[in-house]
């Protein structure tokens, strides 16, 4: 039998090269290989209380970007997490067996607080836990995601654990995060920032719905310094960070040649941006054109979330029946 994958990304906005490139690279073999459910972790992003209508339209966004970047609703199963109320379900009994002090532990969930401490809510602090249980809920194993979600997943195969132990069944499998290539990936903002991420501002953001003047005007205004001053000196992190965009983007003969002309003292970061950001609008081209397709079709965004929420629901339903009954939560009548 095929193992599942299970691929999640916050209704927050936009997708960013961060989350293309971090989560959804290589789907397209992925869903060929495995049995791939992807969705739209609309409660996830009831954390930073959105307006009723940003939150419906940022996950029609996300459908129809999932889509445009080639993921196939019949190979794989594309829905809401809200469609799919089994997993709050989930999230209630593992929510017993978690606790403050691992919780409070968590990175992200620190550096969030260190962002907003107006907002340090319930759902910040178990946020991992749901998810979890987006994890669990279909027995996954391999979980596609960037470096920064790491320890999730690590605190994902601790709950796990301990409902299996706690139990005495062997109920839950582990799951590790998963990338074709030999390491998570972290893409780096334009700002300057160690991460690409819609909470760093729109500036340090290359999204895959931007158009090519977008792009351009972006990249050009990317953070970087006066230039090098000694032969193969070594780079400071915001010049690193437009190199490893460039690794991502463009050709290893481009990359070279400004590695090159770097290490010679000789680069113009005008024209390097120049290059990154035309490598940046080749890139996301596809996607682009067919998120411009696929947004005005309701009709067939319908019919996909329809069907993802019945295939989620069918996985899901079963696993709470047997969750369920192994807590012993049983009908009296
Ligand atoms: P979110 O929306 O913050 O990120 C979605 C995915 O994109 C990846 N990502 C990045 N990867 C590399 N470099 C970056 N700069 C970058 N920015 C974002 C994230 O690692 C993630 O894979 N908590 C998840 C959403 C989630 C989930 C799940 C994921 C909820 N339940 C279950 C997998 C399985 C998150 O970070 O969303």
């Amino acid at each position: 039998m095929k193992e599942t994958v299970v691929s999640g990304i916050r209704s927050t906005g936009k997708l960013h090269l961060g989350n293309y490139y971090g989560a959804l690279s290589n789907f397209v073999k992925m869903q060929e290989e495995y049995n791939c459910f992807f969705f739209i972790a609309d409660l996830h992003s009831l954390t930073t209380h959105p307006t009723p209508g940003d939150l419906s339209r940022t996950v029609r966004d996300v459908v129809v970007e999932y889509l445009a970047a080639g993921i196939d609703p019949e190979k794989s199963t594309i829905y809401v997490q809200s469609d799919v109320p089994e997993v709050a379900e989930l999230y209630l009994y593992m929510n017993m067996n978690a606790y403050l002090g691992e919780l409070e532990r968590a990175t992200a969930f620190k550096d969030k607080v260190r962002a907003n401490p107006d907002n340090v809510n319930a759902g910040l602090l178990t946020y991992p836990v749901l998810m979890a249980c987006d994890i669990l809920i279909h027995h996954g194993t391999k979980v596609p995601v960037g470096k920064d979600q790491e320890q999730h997943l690590e605190m994902t195969r601790t709950f796990g654990n301990r409902f299996n132990r706690l139990y005495d069944v062997d109920y839950f499998k582990e799951a590790f995060a998963f990338s074709y290539s030999d390491k998570l990936v972290k893409i780096p903002g334009l700002d300057g920032n160690g991460k690409m991420g819609k909470s760093n501002g729109d500036a340090s953001c290359i999204y895959l719905s931007d158009t090519p003047e977008v792009i351009r005007k972006k990249v050009m205004r990317a953070v970087s310094d006066s230039g090098p001053t000694e032969m193969n000196q070594k780079k400071p992190e915001v010049i690193q960070n437009l190199f490893d965009l460039m690794k991502i983007v463009s050709t290893d003969d481009t990359l070279e040649h400004f590695e090159n002309l770097y290490n010679n003292c000789s680069i113009r970061y005008g024209d390097l941006k120049k290059q990154l950001a035309e490598d940046m609008i080749i890139a996301t081209e596809p996607v682009r054109s067919q998120i411009q397709a696929l947004s005005n079709d309701d009709e067939y965004l319908k019919k996909v979330v329809k069907l993802g929420a019945e295939k989620a629901a069918a996985s899901a339903h079963k696993t709470i029946r047997e969750v369920r009954e192994i807590i012993g939560i049983r009908k009296l009548y």
